[in-house]
């Protein structure tokens, strides 16, 4: 299901006066299935691409002033307003690491991730820019240049994320992420997920914040939550290897119930997890930063997923997805 990243360069025939390379990048959404809002204090996390939510982002370099073409923005890049800081960002420090001016460059973003849905979205939408800048100037950068160019985008957007969704949606398949890095999990069974948008914004700057603030309050009891959802986290890695997909289910609902418990929950999320469980998901959880945004069921196979994702928008779930984390054994 897993689709690798391609970021590639063309030529269009030369036309006098205008320069004619240009470049692609893209990136898929991500699901998180274990450790959000824990990895941001150094606890592990699993998560997953979602290969058929894709960015695709163009960059091209002509004799106009700088612009922007997106679902979000279309018009002058040195007009864009606050809301796109980080796609511009991504662009701007992509072309300063090349060392390249910011004169004639044209960008075009097409995105299928929602935005604000615990996605991916603003990760996906950076690293898809960095590879396309890349590769319309036909400049080689290591994949550690790219990761620190998508952080820098994601900064502005999240304030200091903690890398979890700049790799994840330049994954090929399930990572497990720590401290930085990613490296790829066996997985022993098929897991047959239901992405189901409850159509609230998630707001995952003001839910990191969210944690923060009660963790000041509360150290002790913010830090065993943490460290519950690290364990659950490990525990979830190994059921995953072992295709134990029960269990994986059980530790869904245990971090749901956890990740409630430190405010980043929502009553929409709450409703639609009721709403799984009835329907027979094997687990259900909020994925990403919380507080609106996505909800994640597990089914107990492709058809019975099918099952759950209609019982999800007939209870109001305003788009569901299915994806499947491919066994890999
Ligand atoms: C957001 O997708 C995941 C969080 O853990 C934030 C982060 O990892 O930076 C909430």
């Amino acid at each position: 299901m897993n689709v690798p990243i391609s970021a590639r360069a063309s030529e269009r025939p030369h036309s006098p006066g205008s320069r004619s390379a240009f470049g692609e990048g893209r990136a898929t959404a991500k699901v998180i299935l274990f450790g959000e809002h824990a990895v941001v204090y150094g606890a592990p996390a699993l998560a997953a691409p979602v290969s058929s939510l894709v960015t695709r982002a163009r960059v091209a370099f002509g004799d106009d002033a700088p612009r922007i073409r997106s679902a979000a923005y279309s018009g002058a890049l040195d007009r864009a307003p606050e809301r796109v800081s980080p796609t511009v960002t991504a662009l701007l420090a992509t072309l300063e690491r090349l060392e390249h001016p910011s004169a004639g460059v044209r960008l075009e973003i097409e995105s299928d991730i929602p935005v604000a849905r615990g996605l991916g979205s603003s990760a996906a939408v950076a690293s898809a820019i960095v590879d396309a800048t890349a590769a319309a100037l036909g400049a080689s950068l290591t994949e550690a240049d790219r990761h620190e160019l998508v952080q820098t985008a994601e900064r502005a957007a999240h304030g200091s994320p903690s890398g979890l969704d700049a790799r994840a949606v330049r994954a090929d398949g399930p990572v497990w992420f720590r401290a930085g890095e990613a490296v790829p999990v066996p997985v022993g069974a098929p897991l047959h997920l239901v992405i189901a948008d409850t159509g609230v914004r998630g707001r995952t700057r003001l839910a990191v914040e969210e944690v923060a603030a009660r963790r000041a309050v509360d150290p002790d009891g913010v830090d065993a939550a943490i460290a519950r959802l690290g364990t659950l986290t490990f525990d979830a890695r190994a059921a995953v290897a072992g295709g134990d997909i029960s269990a994986v289910g059980r530790g869904m609902d245990e971090a749901q119930r956890i990740l409630t418990g430190l405010g980043v929950g929502h009553p929409a999320l709450d409703h639609l997890a009721v709403t799984a469980r009835g329907a027979g998901a094997l687990g259900a959880k909020l994925t990403g930063g919380g507080q609106g945004g996505c909800l994640i069921a597990l089914g107990s196979g492709a058809e019975q997923a099918l099952v759950l994702a209609d019982a999800l928008r007939a209870s109001g779930a305003a788009a569901t997805w299915i994806t499947t984390v491919e066994a890999t054994t």
